[in-house]
């Protein structure tokens, strides 16, 4: 049996942040934890080198786009090798480069088989015609209207609006991939393979996108407006599009179409595979990707798996374009490797947005890991060294020392910590493999409650002090031992360092990658002699490290590095709320600073919003605009105000009329499917799908009122 797990290919413009290490420590768990299974692993990540965004990075930073992709793979290198996350620590098995000649090799080879294809209604599957539209660089994604916003100055370009960036108009010959085509074979793969997307809510998107009609997708660009990619084959003059050539590095690193890497690895022998995505990666891994797997005639990925995005303080996504990323480097400095794990597989809810402060990651780390399971070990095996000389003492309770353990209420049998502990493993392994990580940890740290509970419920520092009681200390102390081998080879793939170390501690030296923990049998420890006891997790001191954060930042530690790439802005995708009246705000200030790191602004600050009390006058749907309403706002000026908002899906027009509101009154005015807004209404963003809940008064207020 094999397994073959991958991250998403970073893009090799500008420095990876928190959001690209996340993904990368959930494969890396994946993997480590299907290696303890004794199944044949294979963890792919890499960079994806190509496109018009790296080859105007390269431009900004006097590079030729080789060097570019050269500098960011080399710090991805070093701060993988920082992380214990590359090969030589147990961790991906390769590094993945577009820019390697076998992929040209690999991908050339599905183009030619899209070319001989012919799609499920009968008509080939790649032809050539004429593109006519807008590319939003930053996203690497043509843009549909209800994407962009019109610039007020109408020979102005639009606006993406995930990075607020300007679009680059694309008149030219292109091969378009007829996508159309694909609708009903993937409706149907969604259909019969529930798992193939999730989480759930996730397949539910992509269903409904896939339901309301695909276009084809234009998969080339001449190679004099992007030359920086892989030449189609037979056809030169054109460079193809950079998705097409990236998604397919997924088949092409472990041998599809290469000789090289068929040989080091094996296509036939490792896929399908099981792609770890952020879920704004969803549409190409879940659309895109198998549509041109059935026209190459390949089999389906295992599963795409859509995981949520870190966001800061404020709810924002962290991303180069707000200036509010945790840099790894500032990351690796202050904090252990594994607490940097655990925090990010503990807090994260598997699939959902997950908020970093280095707070929450200080508080977490001294409870859970110093406090949790670094004291419990530190003074189960203390108290080994000082009351049995260092060795495991036996657990076992004779009949004459029954009635003294009851005494102290500790069972005779092993019963119930035996069947407590093989639930709670049992329950772990099952929401690892639901990528439930963060449950997972909470199964893993009732085991550190309970033994914890029963050291302080047995004193073992009274028992020792009574003869007749040995038996009991030895029971207690042999039962928390064997509960560290356990919690040591469960943790192993979320806390690699932290396992060996306590399983080194213990005595014991097996290789922990290769202990399934479902094989795990209560009572296996034997009467060993223990290792140097040491402190695991030592506390962090929270306002010490804090304003060493601070300084080192605004002194340019880690930003440092990333204020060189002049690209910044063009790396991953930022919340749609970007272009929120916050967002605005910070994006002024580039590089994060101290006050960006807690995300606190200046009173003065929040004085350039313009908040006003507003009561909606009439209230209307867009043709062809699903999402947005067309409302007139009285806030007290001499005419109302006209203002779009996208609530459609969730407001009747006629609820709306009437109500008073709050409205963000100096937004720059910016123009929607044809249609003026002059300002913004305020709502709460409520769960996954961000359900807006309108703000609105309970009492009388008259409009026009300022909000301050
Ligand atoms: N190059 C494409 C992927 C091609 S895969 C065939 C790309 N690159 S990226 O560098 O922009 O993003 C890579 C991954 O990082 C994505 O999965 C994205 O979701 C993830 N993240 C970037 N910022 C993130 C957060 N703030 N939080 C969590 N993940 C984030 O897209």
């Amino acid at each position: 049996m094999t397994f073959y797990v991958t991250t998403p290919i970073y893009y090799a413009n500008s420095l990876p942040h928190l959001g690209h290490l996340y993904t990368m420590i959930v494969c890396d768990v994946i993997a480590r934890h299907k290696r303890q299974q004794g199944i044949e692993t294979f963890f792919l990540t890499g960079t994806d080198e190509h496109g018009i965004n790296i080859e105007r990075a390269a431009q900004r930073n006097n590079r030729t786009p080789q060097e570019q992709a050269d500098y960011v793979v080399n710090y991805f290198k070093k701060m993988t090798a920082a992380f214990g996350l590359d090969t030589a620590h147990g961790g991906y098995d390769f590094f993945m480069r577009t820019t390697e000649p076998f992929h040209y090799e690999g991908v050339s080879e599905l183009w030619r088989r899209a070319a001989r294809a012919t799609t499920p209604k009968g008509r080939e599957a790649l032809y050539k015609g004429h593109y006519e539209g807008w590319f939003c660089a930053a996203c690497a994604a043509y843009k549909t209207e209800d994407e962009y916003s019109e610039s007020a100055n109408a020979d102005e370009p639009p606006t993406c609006l995930i990075h607020e960036t300007k679009l680059d108009r694309v008149s030219e010959e292109s091969y378009f991939f007829r996508l159309a085509d694909y609708d009903q074979a993937l409706l149907k793969l969604y259909e019969e393979r529930p798992e193939f997307v999730q989480p759930e809510a996730r397949r539910n998107e992509v269903r409904k996108f896939v339901e309301g009609g695909l276009q084809d997708l234009s998969v080339s660009r001449l190679r004099t407006s992007v030359s920086w990619g892989v030449p189609v084959p037979d056809d030169p003059a054109h460079t193809m599009y950079v998705w097409f050539d990236a998604l397919i590095n997924y088949i092409t690193a472990i041998g599809f179409g290469n000789q090289q890497q068929e040989k080091a690895v094996g296509f036939e022998k490792f896929w399908p595979a099981l792609h770890l995505v952020g879920k704004d990666i969803l549409r190409f891994h879940a659309v895109y990707w198998p549509a041109f797997l059935l026209a190459a005639g390949l089999e389906q990925p295992r599963g795409i798996i859509a995981h949520g995005m870190w966001v800061d303080p404020t709810g924002r996504k962290m991303s180069k374009t707000l200036g509010n990323t945790i840099e790894l480097d500032v990351l690796n400095r202050h904090f252990p490797t594994d607490a940097i794990r655990y925090f990010c597989l503990r807090e994260m809810v598997f699939g959902q947005d997950g908020r970093f402060g280095y707070e929450n990651l200080i508080d977490r780390t001294n409870s859970d890991l110093a406090s949790g399971l670094g004291n419990l070990s530190s003074r189960t095996l203390t108290m080994i060294q000082r009351y049995c000389d260092g060795r495991i003492p036996s657990g076992d309770i004779s009949e004459e020392g029954r009635l003294p353990a009851k005494r102290a209420g500790i069972d005779s049998d092993e019963a119930t910590i035996s069947s407590f502990i093989e639930h709670a493993r049992d329950e772990f392994i099952r929401y690892l493999d639901e990528f439930a990580f963060s449950k997972a940890l909470e199964e893993a740290w009732s085991i550190v409650a309970h033994v914890d509970k029963m050291i302080s419920d047995a004193k073992p520092w009274d028992l020792a002090k009574d003869a007749t009681q040995e038996q009991t200390l030895n029971a207690v102390l042999y039962r928390a031992a064997e509960s560290l081998r356990w919690l040591s080879v469960l943790l192993y793939p979320v806390m690699p360092n932290a396992a060996r170390e306590i399983y080194a501690q213990l005595g014991l030296n097996d290789d922990l990658s290769k202990i399934d923990p479902a094989a795990l049998k209560w009572g296996d420890l034997e009467s060993i002699q223990i290792g140097e006891v040491k402190a695991l997790f030592p506390r962090i001191d929270k306002a010490k490290t804090m304003s060493e954060i601070k300084e080192g930042t605004s002194e340019g530690e880690g930003s440092g590095q990333h204020a060189t790439e002049a690209d910044a802005v063009s790396e991953a995708r930022a919340s749609a709320r970007a272009s929120d009246a916050a967002a605005h705000a910070t994006q002024a200030e580039a590089a994060p600073d101290a006050a960006t790191l807690v995300s606190y602004i200046e009173i003065t600050d929040f004085a350039k919003v313009d908040l006003r009390v507003g009561e909606v006058r009439t209230a209307e749907r867009i043709p062809k605009a699903d999402k947005l309403l067309l409302l007139s706002v009285d806030i007290g000026e001499e005419k109302p105000r006209q203002i779009l908002a996208g609530i459609a899906e969730y407001y009747e027009p006629e609820q709306l009329v009437g109500r008073k509101i709050v409205v963000v009154a100096n937004l720059k005015p910016r123009k929607m499917r044809g249609h003026e807004s002059q300002g913004m209404l305020l709502a709460a963003s409520i769960g996954e799908e961000g359900k807006p809940v309108i703000a609105t008064f309970t009492e009388d207020v008259p409009n026009g009122a300022r909000l301050k």
